[in-house]
């Protein structure tokens, strides 16, 4: 097989920018151009809804690329890069469930039918096999720990589920965007061509370029090599 690309270029410096800027982007908004959050409205549903985005956009890309890219990022021991890693891939496991709640709970209250989307059937799988990925990490490799072979034997699907759920992850976040985009524009709430329409597409193609990046920085070699290509299992 061919050698994984060399990033000649500050690729995890970029990858923390291109994080905060997706995750001030969808802030934006929800904020700017939806005009808030709320966890509960009597008068304005759509604000509930708003939660659902940011929390998804910021727990399952932002957080969890983070997350990924933690054993090369985070300086100190292997035991508080796992640490960090199990960390903050539990707090955008928290956040994507309560990004959930809310989507339901604003279906239930405006009486929409549930997972008739692809978006939601995608988006379902993605938390499903995100929260499975992290119980089954949890307990092979930091508590309570599986057998030196167990953990051995599961670390490269660790490593290919995780990247495979990071990728599921910014599809799932590019078609709601879509979804959300069309659904507007089909109730003349924005026009095709307006700002915030264009907003939205340039949010998704940050989105793609942040995944791309991602990618790249976990195959690149060099300093803070992961340790699964050199068969350690700790
Ligand atoms: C990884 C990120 C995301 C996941 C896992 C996810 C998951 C879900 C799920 C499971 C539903 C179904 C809720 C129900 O049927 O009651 C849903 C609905 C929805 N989501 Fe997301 N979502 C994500 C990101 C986004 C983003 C970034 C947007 C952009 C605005 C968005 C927009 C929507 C919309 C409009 C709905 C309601 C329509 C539908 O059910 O498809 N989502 N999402």
């Amino acid at each position: 097989m061919a050698a994984a690309p060399a990033a000649r270029f500050p690729v995890f410096g970029i990858v923390r920018l291109l994080g905060l800027a997706a995750a001030a982007a969808i802030v934006v908004w929800a904020v700017h151009f939806r005009g808030g959050m709320a966890l509960s409205s009597e008068t304005d549903k759509l604000l509930i809804f708003n939660v659902h985005p940011v929390l998804m956009l910021i727990g399952l890309v932002v957080l969890n690329g983070e997350a990924i890219l933690a054993y090369k990022t985070v300086p100190g021991t292997k035991k508080l890069k796992k640490l960090v890693h199990l960390a903050l891939q539990f707090l955008a496991m928290l956040l994507s469930l309560i990004g959930l709640w809310t989507v339901w709970k604003f279906h239930d209250e405006r009486q929409i039918d549930h997972l008739y989307t692809l978006h939601s059937w995608l988006g379902l799988s993605c938390i499903i096999f995100f929260s499975l990925q992290w119980a089954t990490g949890f307990y092979t490799f930091w508590y309570p720990g599986g057998s030196r072979s167990g953990r051995a034997s599961l670390l490269p699907w660790h490593v290919f589920f995780g990247l495979f759920l990071y990728v599921l992850a910014i599809a799932t976040s590019v078609s709601g965007l879509l979804e959300k985009s069309i659904f507007m524009q089909s109730a003349k709430m924005i026009g095709r061509f307006s700002t915030e329409a264009m907003f939205m597409n340039s949010l998704g193609m940050l989105l793609v370029l942040l995944g791309a990046l991602v990618i790249l920085a976990v195959v690149t070699p060099g300093v803070g090599k992961i340790d699964t290509y050199r068969g350690s299992s700790e």
